[in-house]
């Protein structure tokens, strides 16, 4: 079973590697599979800033790349005062692959939302569909 502990470590690991020449601010995300694998992003930056990556959707990509398709929870790591909160882009995406669990965590406190708290309604409608 794989532990929030565990995912939150990974998370801050990949956060070492994010691209954030512009913003020098640095994510990491872990997102658990439902088979139980961890898949690990962090933000990709782009100078025309529009094309920047969130973490979380960087660990979504690689997840579908690798073949995943069922998602339990992710994990969000950010050296802030407060533990930051996934942007609307993001809820969306996680919403599509159906994660059911955020945890938003900085080097003090971790907080546990679920998806549907921070994206209300996300399948009723578009997602939900025949
Ligand atoms: N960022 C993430 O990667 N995830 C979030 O949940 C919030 C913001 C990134 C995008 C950009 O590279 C930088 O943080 C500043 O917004």
């Amino acid at each position: 079973m794989t532990t929030d502990d565990e995912l939150i470590a990974t998370a801050w690991e990949v956060r070492e590697n994010a691209y954030a020449p512009y913003s020098n601010f640095h994510v990491g995300a872990a997102l658990l599979a439902g088979d139980g694998k961890i898949f690990p992003g962090c933000n990709v930056e782009n100078i025309s800033y529009g094309l920047t990556n969130c973490a979380e959707r960087v660990a979504i990509g690689a997840a579908i790349a690798a073949g995943a398709r069922s998602f339990e929870k992710v994990v969000v790591v950010a050296d802030t005062a407060q533990p930051i909160s996934p942007c609307g882009a993001c809820r969306q995406v996680l919403a599509e692959f159906g994660v059911k669990t955020v945890i938003l965590a900085n080097r003090m406190e971790r907080v546990e939302f679920s998806l549907e708290e921070l994206l209300p309604r996300a399948s009723t409608g578009i997602l939900d569909r025949p």
